[in-house]
C-alpha cells in the first residue's frame, strides 16, 4: 500500500492543475468573434488565415483610469473583449489606480486567481478564506512587492498611502469576472428583500434600507 498514497497525491494535483484555469486550446489560438451568436464555452473563433497582429494587442495601459468615484478607484480590464486573441488561452491583465486612500473594495473573481504587483504607492492588500476559519490574511505592499489573491476567494486593496497607487493584475482566465460584494448583496436588481438581509446580516431592517439607499 505505501506506493499508493503518492500516486494518489500525484492524481490530486494534476487533476486540480487541469481544472484550475480556463479550458486549454487545442489549436495555435482561437481569436474571438465578439459578436458570433454562437455561443460556446468562450467565443467562437475567427478564421486563422484572417486573423491579424492587432488581435492580439491592446494600447492604453499607460493611461490612469478614472478614480473620481465613491470608493477612489478605478480598475481597466483587459481580457478577452480587449484583446480577442486571449479568447480561450486562459489569462488577462488589469490596471489599478488608486486615489490617495482610495480603496477596490472587498470582491471576488469566480474564474480566476490573480498575482498582483505594485508599480507606485503603498496598498495594504487582503483576502479571506472559506468557511468556517474566515482567516483574513493582510500585508502592506510597496513599489515592487507582488501578491496572490487565490480563485474566488473575497480580497480587496487599500492604498494607505497620501498619493496616488497604481498596480497590475494579472488573472488566470480570459474573462475572470468580477463579483463586488456590496454591489451584489446591497445593489442587486431587483434588490434582495430587506428581511433576508436583516436576517443574514443580524442588524434592523433600516440598516439594510440604508445600506441599499447607497447603492
Ligand atoms: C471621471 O468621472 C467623473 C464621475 O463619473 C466624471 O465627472 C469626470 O468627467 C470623469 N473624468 C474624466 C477625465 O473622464
Amino acid at each position: 500500500m505505501a506506493w499508493y498514497f503518492p500516486v494518489l497525491c500525484i492524481s490530486f494535483v494534476l487533476i486540480s492543475v487541469a481544472l484550475a484555469s480556463d479550458p486549454s486550446p487545442l489549436q495555435d489560438f482561437c481569436v474571438s468573434i465578439p459578436n458570433s451568436p454562437v455561443i460556446v464555452n468562450g467565443f467562437a473563433c475567427k478564421d486563422p488565415k484572417l486573423v491579424q497582429a492587432n488581435d492580439f494587442f491592446f494600447s492604453g495601459l499607460h493611461l490612469a483610469g478614472n478614480i473620481s468615484n465613491a470608493v477612489g478607484s478605478r480598475a481597466t480590464p483587459v481580457s478577452v473583449a480587449q484583446i480577442p486573441g486571449l479568447n480561450t488561452l486562459g489569462i488577462s491583465l488589469a490596471r489599478l489606480d488608486y486615489a490617495s486612500w482610495g480603496l477596490n473594495p472587498p470582491h471576488t473573481h469566480p474564474r480566476a486567481t490573480e498575482i498582483l504587483t505594485v508599480l507606485e504607492g503603498t496598498l495594504l492588500v487582503g483576502f479571506v478564506t472559506s468557511n468556517p476559519e474566515n482567516r483574513l490574511l493582510t500585508k502592506v505592499l510597496q513599489k515592487g512587492d507582488v501578491f496572490v489573491f487565490p480563485a474566488g476567494l473575497i480580497h480587496f486593496q487599500h492604498n494607505v498611502g497620501y498619493k496616488n497607487a497604481v498596480a497590475i493584475a494579472a488573472l488566470s482566465s480570459q474573462n475572470p469576472g468580477v463579483i463586488t460584494i456590496g454591489n451584489a448583496v446591497f445593489g442587486s436588481k431587483p434588490a434582495i428583500g430587506s428581511d433576508i438581509l436583516a436576517k443574514a446580516f443580524q442588524v434592523d431592517g433600516n440598516i439594510i434600507n440604508q445600506i441599499q439607499s447607497r447603492f
